[in-house]
């Protein structure tokens, strides 16, 4: 039996691109983590992080940014921040009514990227 993408379970691009600015806007309010966004381009941001999951889920877009760890060495991410970008990502999640099975699988996504992202 072949399963839905996480891509067309999840919704689809717009979807995702909502899910993305939900995210964003959540880093921007946590105490933990919104200095680190300050200075971003919040566009470019929403827009490369929502074709990184549209790839990543299965559907056809094109990644444009850098990798994992190009795009984080230097920046000397905590734990703590790692934790604290999952929560946004989770909260984002819930405000988007994303079933368990879905969160799970996110959740495992992003753990697996911890290595790439923290203190690099
Ligand atoms: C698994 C977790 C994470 C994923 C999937 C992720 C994903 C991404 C992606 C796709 C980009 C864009 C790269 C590009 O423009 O080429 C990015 C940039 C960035 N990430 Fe992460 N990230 C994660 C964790 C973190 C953490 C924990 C922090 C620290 C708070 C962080 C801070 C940043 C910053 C500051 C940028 C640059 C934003 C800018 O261009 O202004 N990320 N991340």
């Amino acid at each position: 039996m072949s399963e839905e993408s996480l891509y067309d379970r999840l919704g689809g691009h717009d979807a995702l691109e909502a899910l993305a600015t939900t995210t964003f806007n959540n880093h921007c309010k946590n105490e933990v983590i919104k200095n680190r966004y300050a200075n971003s381009d919040s566009e470019q941001v929403i827009r490369k992080v929502t074709e990184f999951m549209c790839a990543g889920f299965g559907g056809k877009e094109e990644y444009t940014g850098d990798d994992m760890l190009t795009a984080h060495t230097g920046m000397n991410i905590s734990e703590e921040e790692f934790n604290a970008v999952v929560d946004d990502v989770l909260k984002a999640l819930d405000t988007h009514s994303a079933g368990q099975k879905e969160k799970d699988e996110i959740l495992a996504a992003l753990w697996s990227m911890r290595p790439e992202i923290v203190h690099v």
